[in-house]
């Protein structure tokens, strides 16, 4: 079975959850795009974990994680979370597989990365890396393990940024090959072996589906696909290997950067979300902005993805609201889509259905029928708005603190 995870808004789903949920069945977790801008954390015995690069399936002993050629790889981040994790107890043996041809990224792709601030990206380098990457001067994981030729490509690449010391970052990059050389595979063909041999395969996207490049609110998007077609381009596969997409969704929404948020809270609705939802940034630690669930453009996604279940998380993080409310549609008129003028949704009047809160805690319920009757109530509506089935329900950061249906 081969199931390709996916996030159905602007990232920070809770999907490290979602893999953590779905990942102790799996035999190889595998991410397809991004890099370390997306941040994954997941709660195990009590500590926090955040991820950016290493697959979170790397928890479980036996999981065999991939990241693929889709990936925006810096390696000094790599190689700093392979020490942590290690550091943690985790061990990595023969089972982490970096693809050969994921592009690099370089110090100057962090120099360069939104100068302006005109997106607020997380200034990982990871749009400048996909640059090279199109451009086809890119520079990628294989090149590590050829001095001569990585040389020639670095000081071609080099010309433009004087600053930067060609001996200086030779060294440190082919020190960072050495240490990940024996990492280093042909992944599309190790995967394509795995799913032949059929085993439990799970495709990480990282970021969200609103935050595609080619799907989501551009320019305020991030530079990867997070949309599950691309997991094949991203991983090498073909796509008829690919079984079912599960998406994941928060009870609430989030943005961080720069772009249109049109069900954005009160500042004091925000405030109480921002707080007990932790709504800070894995990887910048911004403050995240937050809205009403937006199931219009959430619909989207379920749409463009052909997502058929979900896994909703954080819905704990309501629980003393008065009443809930739920984006169902918006008045736009004269443009062929929502997406067509991102700058312009924020002038689109959302159309809310106003929905009781249950005003107590709810962490501590592991089975549906506990639930009070207005939780249940608002997850069912979510379901009959999204035509999509519930598989869990997440009410707590601990995998505990989950509801299977
Ligand atoms: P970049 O991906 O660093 O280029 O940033 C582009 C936009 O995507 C910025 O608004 C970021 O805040 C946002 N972004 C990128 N990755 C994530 C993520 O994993 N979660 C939430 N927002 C993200």
């Amino acid at each position: 079975m081969v199931r390709v995870i996916v996030g159905t808004q602007w990232g920070d789903e809770a999907k490290g959850r979602a893999i953590q949920l779905l990942g102790k069945n799996a035999d190889v977790v595998a991410r397809y795009n991004g890099g370390a801008n997306a941040g994954h954390t997941i709660y195990l015995q009590g500590e926090k974990l955040i991820f950016h690069l290493v697959p979170s399936g790397i928890i479980y002993p036996y999981t065999i994680c991939i990241i693929g050629n889709g990936v925006a790889l810096d390696p000094e981040q790599l190689i700093s979370e392979i020490n942590t994790l290690k550091s943690k107890g985790i061990e990595f043996g023969k089972r982490l597989f970096l693809s050969d041809k994921a592009h690099l990224v370089m110090p100057y792709h962090k120099i360069t990365d939104d100068k302006d601030n005109i997106i607020e990206t997380t200034k990982r380098g990871i749009g400048p890396c996909y640059e090279d990457k199109y451009a086809r001067r890119g520079i990628r994981v294989a090149d590590l393990l050829y001095p001569k030729i990585f040389k020639e490509k670095l000081s071609l690449n080099l010309k433009k940024y004087p600053s930067l010391n060609l001996n200086e970052v030779y060294e440190k990059y082919i020190g960072f090959g050495k240490f990940l050389a024996p990492f280093v595979a042909d992944t599309s063909r190790l995967l394509n072996q795995f799913i032949d041999d059929g085993k439990e395969v799970l495709l990480e996207g990282a970021h969200g589906f609103l935050l595609d490049i080619d799907h989501g609110t551009y320019p305020f998007v991030t530079s990867s696909n997070p949309q599950a077609g691309s997991a094949c381009t991203g991983l090498g596969i073909g796509p008829t290997k690919i079984d079912e997409v599960i998406g994941v969704m928060k009870s609430y929404t989030s943005r961080v950067g720069k772009g249109p948020l049109p069900t954005r809270l009160s500042p004091e609705l925000e405030e109480k979300v921002r707080e007990k939802g932790e709504e800070y940034g894995a990887t910048t630690g911004r403050p995240r902005r937050c809205g009403w669930l937006d199931a219009y453009l959430v619909g989207k996604a379920i749409k463009s993805n052909d997502i058929k279940k979900i896994i909703i998380t954080k819905l704990d993080v309501l629980s003393s609201l008065s009443e809930i409310k739920i984006c169902k549609e918006y008045k736009y008129q004269n443009v062929p889509s929502i997406f067509s003028i991102p700058e312009l949704i924020s002038k689109f009047e959302p159309v809310y259905e106003t929905l009781p809160g249950w005003r107590t805690e709810i962490s501590h319920i592991t089975k549906y029928s506990n639930l009070p009757k207005e939780t249940k109530n608002y997850v069912e509506r979510i379901s009959e708005l999204l035509n999509v089935k519930i598989i869990a329900i997440c009410v707590g950061p601990e995998k505990e603190n989950t509801i299977y249906l």
